[in-house]
């Protein structure tokens, strides 16, 4: 374990991109406080494969709408590239986010009724500047996550796994700094699980900055450091020195139709 992560001289001569200062967040429900965030100070690097992990109500989803400014601090300062967002006001707030920020869900937050392309297509019809290239940008991105030949298919037909690659492809298709997912497996199989840890691997390896909040060790352990919050405060860090490699996993899991098949097989199913 190591305490002193962001001390480390070896992160200090990357671009940091994610600078947090003393962040704190108090909501108030009537006369009722209760402090989510009590200091944090963290710091991610470009090009970084970060997770979080800790208890239910340790903060993270706070943490994590803080830095994806969907929210701002009680009070400290946040750099979000160098800008500072806790002094933004909403719409500067909401301009910052559609550029800079991919979001992937749980529950994978599609559009019901709209197929793959139209779910794809939403960061650029929120987005206040004229995008050009708009087809080609949507098609890379769902070929990005292995989803070229789906473009006209809706959530409801398509698998869990799928429906996450759709919400992926949504989330990079502005080309944000930063993609920020809470729980992104936490819906799925194991192999499916690890299907999409594989493309968000590829995609970190590929440069995109990932932050990624769960309560799995072993999720966590595909990344390239996990920062462990408590009561609001980051109560300890830790490197991994070898990420497990979602692709190599893949090749030892059995496919899940043969996993099906050796259930029916055994009268479990
Ligand atoms: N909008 C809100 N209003 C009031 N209190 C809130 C709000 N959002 C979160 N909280 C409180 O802040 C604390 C931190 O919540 P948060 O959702 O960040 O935890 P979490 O670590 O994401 O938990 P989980 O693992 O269950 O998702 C909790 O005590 C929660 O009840
Ligand atoms: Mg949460």
């Amino acid at each position: 374990m190591n305490n002193n992560f962001n001390k480390s001289s070896d992160i200090k001569k990357q671009n940091i991109i994610i600078d947090t200062a003393d962040i704190t967040k108090t909501y108030k429900i009537g006369d009722i406080e209760v402090k989510a965030l009590r200091g944090i100070n963290l710091k991610i690097s470009e090009g970084e494969f970060v997770s979080i992990m800790g208890p239910s109500g340790s903060g993270k989803s706070t943490l994590m709408n803080i830095i994806g400014c969907l929210d701002i601090p009680t009070s400290g300062d946040y750099f979000l590239e160098n800008i500072d967002v806790s002094k933004l006001n909403d719409n500067q707030l909401a301009d910052i986010r559609n550029k800079k920020v991919g979001f992937v869900f749980q529950t994978f937050n599609l559009l019901t009724k709209a197929n793959a392309i139209h779910n794809v297509e939403l960061p650029l019809i929120y987005s206040k500047d004229k995008i050009r290239n708009k087809d080609k940008k949507i098609r890379v991105a769902l070929k990005s996550v292995g989803l070229k030949g789906w473009e006209k298919h809706r959530p409801s037909e398509l698998s869990g796994g799928e429906r996450q690659r759709v919400a992926i492809a949504r989330s990079l298709v502005n080309d944000p700094t930063i993609l920020l997912t809470d729980e992104p497996t936490g819906n799925l199989d194991s192999v499916t699980g690890e299907e999409i840890m594989a493309i968000f691997q590829k995609l970190n390896k590929k440069g995109k900055t990932i932050l990624l909040v769960t309560h799995e060790l072993d999720v966590a352990q595909h990344t390239h450091r996990i920062v462990y919050l408590r009561d609001g405060i980051i109560s300890n860090q830790e490197k991994i020195e070898n990420p497990i490699d979602a692709e190599e996993r893949l090749k030892q899991m059995p496919k899940l139709e043969d996993k099906m098949n050796s259930l029916r097989k055994s009268k479990v199913l």
